[in-house]
């Protein structure tokens, strides 16, 4: 009898013989090839034409999930944990072949049952979204249920589990949005979803509730792999953190700071920069609103000063220019200088705030004529080492608060979360004579 998919089979080859999964040829790929699920939980591709023998080992048979009950622990601290989706709630969709995010806050717990020596487990899921496809009013939505937790005496700390994409945007987000935060909020996510072999899911989820239970700073920061091994996890604090590859397990890197802290798998927590707020017995509140009629505009060789106009004449509130270096943009040719765009904006009272394509070091307003041009004579708003992904978040949250252009530049310049550091640390460039180095 035909096998069907979720079938295990055996198949002999003119090479060699295999023992998987049969796993659905999704119609979007070329025909002639069977895919199978081996152990290990990697995916092989089988030339047909290659195939002598294919033998069904036994039929698919739906798993009936028991679910596990985790009693109450008095001895352990209980965590709140909040799924909003990501590849971390994925599980291949064997129709398409694709990821679909689909896994819970509870089903995290049933497949790491790890998670219940750590912690009591308080489980929620908020939202089921890839991260590219959140929006500011999600953050509202994820700020709300995350405070109801933390103001909850019995609560030690949150997780919240979200797609690594704007992972970045999310945890700045929330670190402006959850005022007088009390305990640690600690996102996490991964680059390979939890049925994979090579998944960093679980012991990103064992460091972060080990960090959510026990860590002593009240600060949103994300905890994902600190190296590409399964060595330890790294707490960057949220708006100084960023996505920094699109696949590596250590892809979320501090940002001309030191990361807040190492967690070990094993439970302990390894302090790395103080520089953060501690714990307190303090009630959280939600400030959420957010002015969503603003652009990051790159500034790059021979574009067009008209982009400028295009968002203002369509009503846009606010402007990232993420400039060259110390903060350049055109300013000498006609035809590609923006000062006259900046001019409008000037006219129409929108603030243009500027920040680095650097992504390292800090805008400076006066080292040169042409920065003095943009901050003397157009008001352009220099935001130091302000991260562009995290000034675009912190534009939005002030605008919703005031539109007045003197108090926009007030606020922000007001170091809330960290997100403007005094200094940018030397050692937490990690570009060293070609050889990454490793906190
Ligand atoms: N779609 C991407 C996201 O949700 C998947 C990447 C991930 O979660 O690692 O951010």
């Amino acid at each position: 009898m035909k096998p069907s998919p979720g079938d295990t089979i055996k198949i002999a080859t003119t090479e060699a013989t295999f023992e998987g999964i049969l796993l659905q040829r999704p119609a979007l790929f070329e025909p002639g090839f069977i895919v199978l699920k081996l152990d290990n939980g990697y995916n092989i591709g089988i030339e047909e034409k290659k195939i002598k023998k294919i033998e069904t080992i036994k039929q698919y048979e739906m798993p009936i999930i028991k679910r596990k009950e985790f009693k109450h622990n008095p001895k352990l601290p209980t965590v709140a944990i909040l799924s909003t989706g990501g590849t971390i709630s994925s599980r291949i969709d064997y129709k398409t072949g694709g990821v679909i995010a689909d896994y819970t806050a509870d089903d995290f717990i049933q497949m790491c049952p790890e998670l219940a020596e750590v912690a009591n487990m308080k489980a929620k899921k908020v939202m089921g979204i890839m991260s590219e496809d959140l929006l500011p009013e999600d953050w509202k939505k994820m700020a709300e249920f995350i405070a109801e937790e933390l103001n909850n005496k019995d609560i030690a700390g949150v997780v919240v589990t979200h797609g690594t994409d704007t992972m970045h945007y999310t945890a700045a987000a929330l670190h402006f949005f959850l005022k007088n935060i009390n305990k640690p909020v600690i996102i996490t996510g991964s680059q390979r979803s939890i049925d994979r072999g090579s998944t960093d899911a679980f012991m990103n989820l064992i460091c972060s509730v080990t960090a959510a239970a026990r860590f002593d700073g009240a600060v949103v920061a994300t905890c994902l792999h600190g190296s590409t091994n399964d060595d330890y996890c790294i707490l960057n604090r949220g708006g100084r953190v960023r996505k920094m590859h699109t696949a590596r397990r250590d892809a979320f890197q501090s940002i001309d700071e030191l990361p807040l802290a190492k967690v070990f798998p094993g439970g302990s927590i390894e302090v790395i920069n103080t520089a953060y707020k501690k714990r307190a017995d303090v009630k959280v509140e939600v400030e959420g609103a957010f002015e969503k009629k603003i652009a990051i505009i790159e500034v790059f060789p021979g574009m067009d000063p008209g982009v400028i106009n295009f968002y203002l004449d369509k009503g846009f509130k606010g402007i990232i220019l993420n400039a060259t270096a110390l903060g350049h943009v055109p300013t000498v040719f006609p035809e590609y200088s923006l000062m006259d765009a900046l001019q409008y904006a000037r006219e129409k009272k929108v603030p243009v705030i500027v920040s680095s394509q650097t992504i390292n070091g800090r805008v400076h307003p006066f080292v040169y004529t042409n920065l003095r041009k943009l901050s003397i004579e157009r008001d352009c708003i220099f935001v130091e080492d302000m991260l562009p992904e995290v000034a675009y978040v912190k534009l939005g949250w002030v605008l919703a608060k005031t539109q007045d252009t003197k108090k926009v530049k007030e606020l922000m310049l007001t170091n809330y979360i960290g997100e403007i550091t005094e200094r940018s640390d030397p050692r937490a460039y990690p570009f060293d004579h070609g050889i990454a180095k490793k906190h």
